[in-house]
């Protein structure tokens, strides 16, 4: 039987709190594996940075899912986790099938991607302070900063 929490958080504020987290884990989910899409399928001149950050990136975004993911059980609820729940909560579009994008189009649909998720982070923040949920905080600022730092050095080679 599930417990009742009693963490000084009321359980509407704990669902509105988990509930953006996993929006933003569906997010993080589905770049991950356009981030690892791209990886694999990149070409050009550019291959070996390209593929070398790719993989910085999505091994990042692979690590923050499980984080998002636990916050959200430590919030009290379940995590949604499979491809039907995550395509049904994220912003990111993905690339299907085999159709192959240039490499300049790659970093231009990741840079876009990642400033998605901090333009949601944005939003999320305010319901996590408003609560006094310092944790959740703690967290989407740290998950912020990442997303800043990558969409800085995806941008840096469309410059
Ligand atoms: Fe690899």
């Amino acid at each position: 039987m599930q417990q009742t929490l009693n963490i000084g958080l009321t359980s509407e504020t704990r669902k509105i709190i988990a509930d953006g987290l996993i929006k933003l884990l569906a997010n993080t989910y589905t770049l991950y594996l356009k981030t690892h899409n791209f990886h694999w399928n990149v070409t050009g001149p550019m291959f070996q940075p390209l593929h070398s950050l790719f993989e910085q990136q999505y091994t990042d975004l692979w690590n923050a899912g499980d984080t998002l993911a636990e916050r959200v059980r430590a919030l009290g609820f379940y995590v949604p986790a499979s491809y039907a729940d995550f395509s049904k909560l994220t912003a990111i579009q993905e690339v299907v099938g085999t159709q192959h994008c240039k490499d300049q189009d790659m970093i231009k649909q990741l840079f876009q991607d990642q400033e998605i998720i901090i333009r949601l982070i944005r939003e999320l923040i305010p319901n996590a302070e408003k609560a006094g949920d310092q944790v959740s905080v703690d967290l989407l600022s740290a998950r912020m900063e990442v997303h800043e730092t990558n969409a800085w050095m995806l941008r840096s080679f469309l410059e």
